[in-house]
């Protein structure tokens, strides 16, 4: 057998990609491959799918760079940094100004956003000489890719270390005091899924069943009910009948970060939501995930492109936020293009559009060009879907931003009904 799409019957997709688009059609074969034996043997959870899809050595991750299938902020503008910069320098600054300010970076990828905020950051002597910037990082391949790049700014490389880890893991030494911030990192991570049925919490498998891939659903695993146990308030908020991704990994992340740190912040930049609203559907490929006919049953998508392309789950931002609540951090949850916005974006995107014009090179239609990209990446960034949220979680400090109400009225108008199921 194998994991192959049948028939789109979503309507959303004009095309879905196939075997020939990847160049390692014998890596995904493989992937596949284990998978179904896997599966001929017992049931995987969700969590267990996704772990091989991403983040085993056939998977995604150990192998990016076959298709760019997703924008990230600092991918599609660098200068994006000088907003999270300024939050962060404002926190140091409100703590006193230490002398010793650790900053974590959770899952750099190329390592785009820690050259641009280092690259600010040291505009303030005082706020650069104090940091100490760490890149928690599993994938050996990314690593690479972020030393090529930091060590063409030798002044920020003494201050940069590297730690090679599953951040799932990670100690977090010496952060009493400091900030951790991530990109589109609790996405990615392995989510398990569960249902509630009149009530009863079930968890969602993946199985074989008559020789066809399903979708079954049983009592949790071990695991799962753990952490349905310890949060009782999210499992009271979940709606009948949905299937709702339980970011377990992200929960013992936070977990571990609101033991760490005493004062500071946190920031989770991600795609996601918050409950009562529950996306039409939060699992993801390349933002949309439908079902696909596969044998005699609709799947989802992103099961049928197993090892084709890029998934993830959309972060839900109230069970992510529950540990790090109770530890009394204050939480503000805002649209991305509100917080660059309260941060100066606009001046920040002047600036760099003027720098580049002011390059003014010889080869008139490549400066051309790469204007026109230029603002066709900004107007991604500040236009982008709504769900694209910034979480600020504070401590030791008045809270910095202020609260905007989550969801602004044009939210709704605009992409509410294309988008989001209606409030439970
Ligand atoms: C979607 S990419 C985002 C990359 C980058 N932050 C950006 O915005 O372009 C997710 C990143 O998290 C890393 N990652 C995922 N799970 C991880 C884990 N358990 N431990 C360490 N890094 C992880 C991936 O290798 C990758 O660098």
């Amino acid at each position: 057998m194998s994991l192959l799409i049948e028939q789109d019957r979503s309507g959303y997709h004009t095309r879905l990609p196939t075997l020939a688009d990847v160049k390692d059609t014998e890596r995904v074969r493989r992937l596949q491959n284990t998978l179904i034996g896997i599966l001929q043997q017992r049931p995987m959870s969700v969590a267990e799918w996704m772990q091989y899809l991403l983040h085993s050595p056939d998977g995604y991750y150990a192998n990016r760079g076959i298709r760019k299938d997703f924008y990230t902020p600092s991918e599609l503008f660098p200068g994006i940094a000088d907003c999270y910069e300024s939050h962060v320098r404002s926190v140091w600054d409100q703590l006193g100004r230490p002398s010793f300010f650790p900053i974590y970076e959770l899952g750099p990828g190329n390592g785009t956003f820690a050259a641009a905020f280092l690259t600010v950051a040291s505009k303030d002597h005082d706020f650069h000489k104090a940091v100490e910037y760490h890149l928690v990082e599993q994938s050996p391949l990314l690593v690479k890719r972020q030393k090529q790049l930091l060590q063409q700014l030798p002044s920020s490389l003494s201050k940069v270390t590297w730690h090679e880890a599953d951040l799932t893991n990670f100690p977090f030494p010496h952060l009493s005091t400091g900030a951790v911030i991530s990109f589109e990192l609790h996405d990615s991570l392995p989510h398990r899924v569960v249902v509630k049925r009149k009530g009863k919490l079930m968890e969602v498998f993946i199985c074989i069943r008559n020789n066809q891939i399903e979708e079954i659903e049983g009592s949790p695993e071990e695991e799962t009910s753990k952490y349905l146990a310890k949060y009782p308030e999210w499992v009271d908020s979940l709606p009948e009948g949905r299937h709702i991704p339980q970011n377990i990994l992200g929960l013992k992340l936070q977990e571990k970060l609101a033991q760490r740190l005493q004062n500071g912040t946190i920031v989770t930049v991600d795609y996601g939501y918050q409950l009562p609203y529950v996306p039409r559907n939060p699992f993801r490929w390349m933002s949309e995930c439908e079902q696909v006919y596969y044998g005699d049953n609709f799947l989802p998508l992103w099961i049928i492109l197993a090892g084709l392309a890029d998934n993830s789950c959309l972060v839900d931002f109230s069970l992510l936020g529950l540990p790090t609540g109770r530890a009394g951090f204050s939480q503000v949850l805002v649209e991305q293009r509100n917080f660059l916005e309260r941060f100066g974006i606009k001046d920040t995107v002047t600036r760099y559009a003027r720098e580049l014009v002011a390059r003014n090179t010889a080869n008139q239609q490549r400066d051309s060009n790469s204007l026109q990209l230029f603002f066709k990446n900004i107007d991604n960034l500040l236009r982008a879907a709504p769900d694209w949220l910034v979480f600020t979680e504070t401590k030791g400090v008045n809270a910095i931003l202020p609260r905007y109400p989550y969801f602004p009225n044009d939210w709704h108008c605009d992409l509410a009904a294309n988008y989001i199921g209606s409030p439970i």
